[in-house]
């Protein structure tokens, strides 16, 4: 119960293989109250009800790039928790050009600019929403997730990668602020490939969840441990991390040549 008494928000669970959605789960099993939320489109397209209905939590529409919908579910949360929050997670992640089938030498510059506002943009508004409304209790906690697209090439990942560059620079940059203010800590999670809806999104996904699998001693994290790394995230354990981007990928980040990759290639 490491949780136990702590009120968050989480945003992006969309159906049960979404990272969000198992990170809600293990706060629930930990003791948190926690309120779901997402975009309109995605109560039509997902099954976050359900999700709603087993963990007994209230569920909130709202558009992440729209600072009304931030201010209403962020003064409607702490109503219904009861008081300030502790945590929240930022889940998010959607790019216009990969799912019109845009080559990277060939990008639709209004869609890219969307790709940032719901991929990156979004987590600066969202963090100001918080700020402004003094919304976060001390030694909280403020968690994005993030792909090692943002510092290394993965021709595949398009402008992703440029969101999540801008995504892990405004963890830094929010963070700092947060940390001075009110001993908030801002973080970025940078997650194994992982099978869910955005991520199979990803042009060759099977070809590269195998080939990161293979380069990775402990092979890809999966979704369940992902939530799990959130959650000693939000606890008390982790009081003094922030301003970081922390690798929750079996060690593929720091990775040259695999065993496994070399047989391949005999
Ligand atoms: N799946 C992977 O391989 C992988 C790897 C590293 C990081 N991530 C990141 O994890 C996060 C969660 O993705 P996932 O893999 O669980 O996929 P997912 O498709 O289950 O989740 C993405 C979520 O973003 C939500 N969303 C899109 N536009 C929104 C908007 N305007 N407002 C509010 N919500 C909006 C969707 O409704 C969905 O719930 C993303 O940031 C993603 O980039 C995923």
């Amino acid at each position: 119960m490491i949780l136990k008494g702590k009120k968050g928000i989480i945003f992006g669970a969309l159906n049960d293989q979404s990272i969000a959605w198992k990170v809600a789960e293990f706060c629930k099993a930990e003791g948190a109250e926690i309120v779901l939320t997402n975009a309109p489109v995605a109560f039509r397209l997902g099954t976050i009800k359900e999700l709603a209905k087993k963990l007994d939590a209230q569920v909130i529409s709202c558009d992440a790039t729209k600072v009304e919908d931030l201010d209403n579910l962020i003064a409607k949360s702490q109503e219904i928790l009861g008081g300030k929050l502790d945590f929240v997670l930022h889940s998010i992640g959607m790019s216009i050009n990969i799912r019109k089938g845009k080559h990277y030498t060939e990008l639709n510059y209004d869609w890219m600019q969307q790709t940032f506002d719901i991929s990156a943009i979004s987590f600066h508004k969202l963090m100001q929403s918080l700020w402004k409304a003094d919304a976060m209790n001390e030694w909280g906690s403020i968690l994005a997730l993030s792909y090692i697209a943002a510092q290394r090439v993965f021709p595949h990942y398009s402008e992703m990668a440029e969101s999540k560059a801008l995504l892990e620079s405004f963890a830094r940059s929010f963070g700092y602020h947060f940390g001075m203010r009110n001993k908030v800590r801002v973080n970025t999670v940078s997650q194994s490939p992982t099978v869910t809806t955005a991520g199979s999104g990803i042009k060759g996904f099977d070809e590269f969840l195998n080939y990161a699998a293979k380069m990775s001693p402990l092979g890809n994290a999966p979704a369940e441990d992902c939530a799990r790394y959130c959650v000693s995230m939000f606890s008390d354990y982790t009081r003094y991390v922030t301003l970081q981007n922390l690798y929750h990928d079996g060690g593929f980040s720091n990775m040259g040549m695999s065993g496994l990759m070399m047989e391949l290639g005999e």
